[in-house]
Formats: C-alpha cells, structure tokens, sequence
C-alpha cells in the first residue's frame, strides 16, 4: 500500500491535480464502489466541522470501508494529557489512513512524520485545507471547462483563511491566473504569498471594496472572517461585516461567473444570493465527496 500523505496542496504535481479531477468526475458518474473493502479509515477531528468531517466520512462510506475516530477530542484521551505523537502513532496501528483536523499549524505535518499510514490534512489551524482546494478545483474545471485563464477574486479573511492559501498556490501551477485580493489591510493577503508570486511573475491586485470590478470575475470565492482565530475580540468585532454579497450586485457580472464559498457562511453572502444560478457553494461541497473519493484511491493506490 502506498504510504503518500495529503499535507499541504503542493505535495501534489500538476499532473496529480488533474488525475483527482479525473478521478472525480468518474466517482460523480459511479458513486458507489467498492474499492476499500476491508480497510479502515480514522477520522481524527480535534476542531469542529461538519463539511470536511462528514463529505470524507460520506465518501468512505461510498468506497466501502469502515470508520473510526473522533469528532470532539475532549472524548478521547487528549483530555487526559495523551500527546499527539502518542495518539498518532496509536490510531496508525488501529487504521489504514488518517484524515486529521488540528488547531495548530504544522502538526498535519507532524502527524504525518510519526505516522506509519497515510495522513490527509483536513486543516492545520490557518496553515492549510488541501482536500477543500482540490474541490475548489474541481468546481473550478467543472463549471469553467478549464483551470487556466481564471479571473479569481479571493473576497474576506485572507489573513486567517486557510483555504485561499491553498487555493492560490494550487492555481499557480495553471496558466495565465488573475488574483484579485478583497480585504481590508487587517486581514490581507500574507506578504509571503504575495512576495511568492511577484517572484513567479503572477499578477495581483490589491482592493478594499469590489462593488466596481465584480464584471471581471470568472470565480467570486467568499470566505467567512475567521473568530476563532482571532485573539482580540474587539479586532472581530470591527471586521466581521466587512464584506456582504448581495444579489443586486450580481446583475453585471459575467454569464459564466460562479460564487463559490467553502462554508460555513456566517452573512458575507446574503441569502438573496441563494437562488441565483451564479450561486455555486452547495453544489460546491457536495462536490466534496467525489473529490475526496479521488483523493483517498489516489493515496491508497486503490484500483
Ligand atoms: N469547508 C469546511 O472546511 O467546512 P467545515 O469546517 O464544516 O468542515
């Protein structure tokens, strides 16, 4: 059995990205196979989620095999003191892979370095969501025909949102991407990203509002201001309405264009959204169980 882990979106090739969309689309067409039998997965979610958590448990379910784990650590023996390194190297002996979700960034990573089965970040704290990215992708392709040429605006918490880290620097490896970053200076794209992709030539463009370029989206990806990351309240209190999409403000903007969001929503996108066929975030994460169908046969080298 392979022995390849999900850490960080980069730990995959172009040419990977492209196997899971693929991959993908043949589970949407097939959801249901059999192709884990006999395995067993462990879901070890030591922060909350009901999307990842539930869409990878979904998609285990779909492939055949069995789940063990956590969705609240304070049921296990963490809340007894038990380290990480000890409830890694436990759970590796019990499953055949680990899909974890921690608060703190870099411990995926860890995990991954003391476990002897694969391990897929499910989120490292504001580090990184590489699952979420693959199925952003997969929205992507699906409703563009392409990942090249892509306007993106990245719209809210750039600042904390892990899934525009990932999401950026996936779509760096496709042709001719546009960034637009919508953020105020609080919460702005961090300087590493942007110093990284000055170095590669990529173009990016700063604004605080976006009312007056909104035409020129192919995606609008809303992202929710990220409380608990926060460690002064007042701080959120003053940029928690930052942003709001409205309907009204989607009358001129491309036929084609698609709002994605990888939820939860707290207001950043009004419920008059909803029923706009541009509206894509449902959609969106049920795309999640067929992404993370792809991304588990593709690690385990399922056939
Ligand atoms: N998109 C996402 O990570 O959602 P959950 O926090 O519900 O898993």
């Amino acid at each position: 059995m392979s022995n390849k882990s999900l850490i960080s979106i980069t730990d995959f090739t172009k040419d990977e990205y492209l196997k899971i969309m693929r991959l993908a689309e043949d589970f949407e067409a097939n959801p249901n196979q059999n192709l884990l039998h006999g395995k067993v997965i462990a879901t070890l979610f030591f922060e909350p989620s009901t999307r990842t958590r539930l869409s990878f448990e979904t998609a285990i379910n779909r492939l055949g095999g069995k789940i063990i784990g956590f969705s609240d650590s304070s049921s296990s023996s963490v809340s007894k003191g038990e380290t990480l390194h000890d409830t890694i190297r436990m759970v590796s002996n019990y499953a055949d892979m680990i899909i974890m979700r921690h608060p703190m960034e870099g411990s995926a990573r860890y995990a991954s370095e003391v476990s002897s089965v694969p391990v897929i970040n499910a989120g490292d704290g504001a580090n990184q969501h590489p699952s979420q990215t693959l199925l952003d992708m997969y929205s992507i392709i699906k409703t563009q025909g392409s990942l090249d040429n892509i306007n993106l605006f990245l719209v809210g918490d750039l600042k904390y949102g892990r899934t525009v880290h990932s999401l950026l620097m996936a779509m760096l490896q496709f042709e001719n991407p546009i960034f637009n970053f919508i953020a105020p200076p609080e919460l702005s794209m961090p300087n590493e990203y942007k110093i990284y992709l000055t170095s590669k030539g990529i173009r990016y463009f700063e604004h605080l509002e976006f009312t007056d370029i909104i035409n020129a989206a192919d995606i609008i990806y809303m992202t929710r201001v990220q409380k608990e990351r926060f460690i002064d309240p007042v701080e959120y209190e003053k940029v928690k309405n930052i942003y709001i999409l409205r309907n009204e403000m989607l009358k001129n903007t491309k036929e084609n264009m698609k709002i994605l969001h990888p939820l939860p929503r707290i207001n950043e996108i009004h419920t008059d959204v909803d029923s706009n066929p541009k509206a894509y975030y449902f959609t969106q994460a049920k795309n999640g169980v067929f992404t993370r169908m792809a991304i588990i046969s593709h690690l385990l080298n399922l056939k």
